[in-house]
């Protein structure tokens, strides 16, 4: 009976805090995805209020608000840029998934990912963060580690693997061996500088106005990082820049394609930095293995075929991309407890 309710205590929570979504498992379940977004009443004076909705009720007014509401993701290119308004979110989405009843208890671990390139104070402020919703002990883990094991890469193996995360706001790129990381790079360019792309191209070639979440439509529906993708197309709507009126356009894969050659340029030259610092030992066995992406931005239509052909690699999108870091996580918690992987855990 002792051993019931200690482990009814014990509850384990695995954060992915994204950019973009926020995904918690607790003992091993997933029970929450859902958007990082925030709507927050806004009192004449400017000054944030009280928070009115989170994640996808957030999301579903995101740009329909009148001015008394706003609508804030508070993380921003995988680091918090809102602490108290994080962990109010973080505290509302647990309270949700949990179905009102109490999940956090005396002896609640949570473990949370960071981005690789995060500093000591950034990790430092998420630690807290995850300490003032109530757990009792926190794990940092680097993104790139829990979506190598979200992944089921071997990172205990002496046999490199590389990841290649790609979410909202940051692509990271991880070298694993022996349960370290042998070499990361990080970027924040990701997959919202892509929706910022899509509708700066829209206005300026089309002379429409559509917001981001548009553009992220579009990049989902009709998006490609290859020309030799086929050549698809969705039909927009938005205001006219020049008379305001309502305006409907025709977009195509191959000018989403064009569009984005840039940014693709810049997520391609991270992965190929990260391969030219690879040890020569571990190179050889890349060749074998390959590249796996996971994150939302690893389902972009010809993304791999053009990783591929840029690095000369084999390019596999991991199964369930968007979830591999938070159940990376949650397999992590086992690992640290037998000290398997090598964790910068401050
Ligand atoms: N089918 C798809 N095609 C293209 N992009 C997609 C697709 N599905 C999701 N995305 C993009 O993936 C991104 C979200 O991915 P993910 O949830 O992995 O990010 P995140 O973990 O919240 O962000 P980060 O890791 O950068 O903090 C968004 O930019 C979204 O538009
Ligand atoms: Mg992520």
């Amino acid at each position: 009976m002792f051993k019931r309710i200690f482990k009814a205590l014990s509850n384990n929570i695995a954060i992915d805090l994204g950019t973009s979504n926020t995904l918690v498992y607790m003992q091993g379940n997933l029970i929450l995805d859902e958007p990082s977004m925030v709507a927050l009443t806004i009192d004449k004076n400017g000054v944030e209020k009280k928070i009115l909705a989170i994640g996808k009720e957030a999301k579903e007014m995101f740009g329909k608000t009148p001015k008394e509401i706003e609508v804030i993701r508070p993380i921003k290119d995988g680091v918090i840029a809102d602490f108290y308004i994080t962990e109010q979110m973080i505290k509302l989405f647990i309270k949700k998934a949990s179905k009102f009843k109490r999940i956090i208890s005396i002896r609640t671990k949570i473990i949370i990912s960071v981005p690789y390139g995060s500093t000591q104070v950034e990790r430092r402020a998420i630690k807290n963060t995850a300490l003032a919703v109530g757990a009792h002990r926190v794990e940092i883990i680097e993104n790139v580690m829990a979506a190598a094991i979200g992944a089921g890469l071997p990172i205990e193996s002496s046999d490199a693997s590389i990841v290649v995360d790609i979410g909202g706001g940051t692509t990271e790129v991880g070298v694993i061996a022996l349960g370290g990381l042998v070499y990361a790079g990080s970027i924040r360019v990701a997959g919202d500088r892509m929706d910022e792309i899509i509708a700066n191209y829209i206005r300026s070639k089309h002379g429409l106005l559509i917001g981001n979440l548009t553009a992220e439509r579009i990049k989902m529906a009709v998006g490609s990082a290859h020309s030799s993708i086929d050549n698809t197309s969705m039909e927009i709507h938005g205001r006219n820049l020049f008379d305001g009126l309502h305006k409907k356009i025709t977009i195509s894969s191959s000018e989403i394609c064009g569009a984005l050659g840039e940014t693709l340029n810049q997520i391609a030259t991270t992965v190929k930095q990260a391969l030219e610092a690879t040890p020569p030992e571990l190179s050889e066995v890349l060749l074998n293995s390959g590249i796996f992406l996971t994150g939302g931005v690893s389902l972009l239509s010809g993304l791999d075929m053009l990783l591929s052909e840029v690095t000369q690699l084999k390019v596999t999108v991991a199964e369930e991309p968007l979830r591999c870091v938070a159940k990376g996580c949650v397999a992590a918690m086992d690992y640290i407890t037998t000290n398997k992987i090598y964790i910068k855990n401050n």
